[in-house]
């Protein structure tokens, strides 16, 4: 596993278990996350709006890998922030998760108007030392620069859906510019599109004796993105995991890029409502 380092000094897995919709039942839920630790992967990432976060916390507890070895990703969502109630659901995330603390607090979607009054909240929950790290996700540059303006804690992160269908360089080079690490939800750009048929990473792959996946997944490492592929099969959760023994050569990561069309599988984050 390669880690990355965010900008408070403590360090991510660049390779985690997204998720969304994992399971129907709690049971389901925890068994995902238990076969995904098992497997090798030491990086969760939930929100309060995935509605699992207890039965990941109980898999977490009962895995018996200690706690300062596993990085815990939850967020917070849009109607508790605009109720005044981030507090409220920060901590209901931890007692839900009933872990000691949360390693990445996030902002799960931009409030338009809102990105600069919402930071400030999040600095609060950062002080209180139960969140590690705090960032942001679904933010586009525009919705960064309102962060920014007031922040005294710049985030850490920044997860965003994006893929090979949706490279994003503009909005990676931003983030990088201001030591926020990215992070790529739907990096397999999700079952609604057929993008790991595309000729280019099958070639690649049997080059390196890997699927199209493997290859999708080790391109986020070689541009410093932090990648989190659902998936609630074993054997699927393996072989996502299994990217750390290839390298892709700087042609390689070039022809993945010229796949981008600019498309989306989920909502743009300037059209997300509550
Ligand atoms: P499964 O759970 O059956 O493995 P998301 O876009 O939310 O990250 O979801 C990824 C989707 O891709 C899931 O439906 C998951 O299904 C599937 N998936 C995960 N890993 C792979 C893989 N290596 N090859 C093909 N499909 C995958």
């Amino acid at each position: 596993m390669k880690h990355i380092k965010l900008n408070n000094g403590t360090k991510m897995p660049m390779l985690g278990l997204g998720t969304y919709k994992i399971g129907g039942t709690d049971v389901d839920v925890y068994n995902s996350i238990r076969s995904a630790i098992d497997v090798g992967y030491r990086h969760i990432d939930t929100a309060t709006l995935y509605k699992n976060e207890a039965a990941i916390g109980q898999a977490i507890r009962d895995c018996g890998i200690p706690r300062d070895e596993l990085f815990v990703t939850t967020k917070a969502w849009g109607t508790d922030i605009l109720t005044g109630n981030i507090h409220k659901a920060f901590s209901l995330s931890l007692k839900m998760l009933d872990i000691d603390y949360i390693d990445l607090y996030l902002v799960h979607w931009p409030i338009k108007g809102k990105e600069g009054n919402t930071w400030l909240e999040m600095e609060k929950i950062y002080a209180t030392g139960d969140a590690k790290s705090i960032g942001v996700s679904n933010h586009l540059q525009h919705h960064l620069e309102k962060v920014l303006e007031v922040a005294t804690i710049k985030p850490a992160a920044n997860q965003i859906e994006s893929h090979p269908y949706l490279v994003l360089d503009d909005l990676i080079s931003f983030c990088k510019h201001h030591n926020i690490v990215c992070e790529a939800w739907s990096p397999l750009g999700s079952s609604k599109v057929p993008l790991l048929e595309e000729r280019i990473l099958n070639e690649i792959g049997n080059k390196y004796q890997k699927s199209p996946a493997q290859v999708v997944l080790r391109w986020n490492i070689e541009r410093g993105v932090v990648a989190i592929p659902k998936s609630a099969n074993k054997e699927r959760q393996a072989s996502n995991i299994d990217i750390f023994d290839f390298e892709l050569t700087s042609e390689e990561v070039k022809l993945i890029n010229s796949l981008n069309k600019d498309s989306r599988t989920g909502i743009h984050p300037d059209e997300i409502g509550f």
